[in-house]
C-alpha cells in the first residue's frame, strides 16, 4: 500500500481492506437524549454511567488524532449531542482544525431542542450546516413520535439555526402509516424555507417497544409516489454522507434518500462512528468495534493511539446487512442507533 502523507499531518491515510479511503469521523458525545422517538428508543433506556464517558479533552484528542490522519469531516452526534455538559467546549477546541485547513467541515446532527440556547455560538465556532431530525408538520404526531419532545421548541431551533446562518437539512425517517400523507406539506414547508429534507429508512438497531416490521417504509415507494406530485430530477449533488438527492424542480430545493435497506451504499462508504466511551464501530450495522479509550489512556503521546486506529481500520467490515421481516424480530444489532449516533 502507498504511504500518502496528508498536509502538516504525521499519520498515514486511512484506507481499509476494501480500498476505501475513511475521511468522515462521526463521534457519539453522549448516548443520552431528552426524546424518546419510536423508532429509536424504548421509553425506558438505561444510559451509560457519566464516569464511563470520556472527558471532553479525551474526546477533542482523539478527533485529532483522526484529523491528522486524514479525516476531513467531523460530524458531533449523540443521543442529543447539545445535552452534553459544556459540549461548547469541544465545538470551540475543533474549530481549530477548520482554521488550519485540515478539516473541511465541522458539523452536527441535532434533534434541535437545545438550537435556541447554541446556535450563535455554534456559527462561531465555524459550523456551517445542521442536519436536524423533524418527521412531522402536526404537533400531536411529534409527541406521540417523540414521546417526550416539543414541537414549539425544535420550530424555535431551527428558526434560530437559520437566523444564526446555519443552513439547515432536514431529517426525516419515513414511518409507515404515521408519516408517509406527509412528505409533499414537509418538501413545501422545508424548501419554502430554503431547507434541504433528507427521507431515512428505518433501520432495525436496537430492542424498540414496537414492531419496527409496522414502521419500515421502503423509500423506493415514496420516491415513486412524490413524482405524482413533483418533478425529480436526479443530481450529482454529494455531501459526503449517504444520501443520494434529486431536485425538485418546482421548488428549486433538494430531497436526499438514505436507504440502507432498498439500496445498499456501503461500496462508497467513507466513515467510522466513535461512542463517547472511546469506542469506535467501523460499520453502523455490525457488532465489531475496537477501544480506543485504553490506547488513549496510556500514553501522552499519540502513537499507540495511532497504531489502534489502524488496526482497527484494517477490520472495517463491507458493508451491514440489515432485514426487517416477521420472520427476523430481532434487531440486526442490539446497540441503539443513540450510542452511535447514526
Ligand atoms: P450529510 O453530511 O448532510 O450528508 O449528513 P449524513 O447523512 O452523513 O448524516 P446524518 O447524521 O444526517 O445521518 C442521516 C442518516 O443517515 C442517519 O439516520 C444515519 O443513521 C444514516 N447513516 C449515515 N451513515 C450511514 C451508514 O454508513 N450506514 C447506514 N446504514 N446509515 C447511515
Ligand atoms: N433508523 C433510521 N433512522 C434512525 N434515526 C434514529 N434511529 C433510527 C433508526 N432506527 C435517525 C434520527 C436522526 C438520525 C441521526 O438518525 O431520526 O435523524
Ligand atoms: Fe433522541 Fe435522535 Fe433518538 Fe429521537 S432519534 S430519541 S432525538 S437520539
Amino acid at each position: 500500500m502507498t504511504v500518502e502523507r496528508i498536509n502538516g499531518g504525521n499519520g498515514e491515510k486511512m484506507i481499509d481492506p476494501f480500498g476505501r479511503h475513511v475521511s468522515y469521523l462521526r463521534v457519539s458525545v453522549t448516548d443520552r437524549c431528552d426524546f424518546r422517538c419510536v423508532y429509536c428508543m424504548s421509553e425506558n433506556m438505561t444510559f451509560l454511567p457519566k464516569k464511563d464517558l470520556l472527558t471532553l479533552e479525551e474526546l477533542d484528542r482523539l478527533c485529532s488524532a483522526f484529523v491528522a490522519k486524514g479525516v476531513r469531516k467531523l460530524r458531533i452526534t449523540g443521543g442529543e449531542p447539545l445535552v452534553r455538559k459544556n459540549i461548547m467546549w469541544l465545538f470551540e477546541a475543533l474549530s481549530r482544525h477548520l482554521k488550519s485547513g485540515a478539516l473541511d467541515e465541522l458539523t452536527l446532527t441535532t434533534n434541535g431542542s437545545q438550537m435556541p440556547r447554541f446556535a450563535e455560538q455554534l456559527a462561531a465556532c465555524g459550523v456551517k450546516r445542521v442536519n436536524i431530525s423533524l418527521d412531522t408538520l402536526v404537533p400531536e404526531k411529534f409527541k406521540e413520535i417523540t414521546r417526550w419532545g416539543n414541537f414549539d421548541q425544535v420550530m424555535a431551533g431551527i428558526d434560530a439555526a437559520q437566523e444564526a446562518g446555519l443552513h439547515v437539512k432536514i431529517n426525516a425517517v419515513a414511518l409507515k402509516g404515521v408519516n408517509e400523507d406527509e412528505y409533499d406539506d414537509m418538501i413545501r414547508w422545508a424548501h419554502g424555507r430554503g431547507m434541504d429534507m433528507t427521507l431515512i429508512e428505518a433501520m432495525p438497531m436496537g430492542e424498540i417497544d414496537g414492531d419496527r416490521t409496522d414502521q419500515y417504509l421502503p423509500l423506493s415507494v415514496v420516491r415513486a409516489r412524490l413524482m405524482d406530485s413533483w418533478t425529480l430530477q436526479d443530481i450529482a449533488y454529494k455531501t459526503g454522507g449517504p444520501a443520494r438527492y434529486v431536485e425538485v424542480m418546482e421548488t428549486g430545493g433538494k430531497i436526499g434518500f438514505i436507504t440502507p435497506m432498498t439500496h445498499n451504499f456501503c461500496e462508497s462508504c467513507n466513515r467510522v462512528r466513535l461512542t463517547c466511551t472511546g469506542t469506535l464501530y467501523m460499520c453502523l450495522g455490525q457488532d465489531d468495534a475496537a477501544d480506543l479509550r485504553a490506547p488513549l489512556r496510556a500514553s501522552a503521546d499519540d502513537a499507540l493511539l495511532s497504531e489502534a486506529i489502524d488496526e482497527a481500520i484494517s477490520r472495517k467490515p463491507k458493508g451491514h446487512d440489515f432485514i426487517i421481516d416477521r420472520r427476523t424480530s430481532k434487531p440486526a444489532v442490539t446497540r441503539h442507533m443513540s450510542v452511535t449516533g447514526g
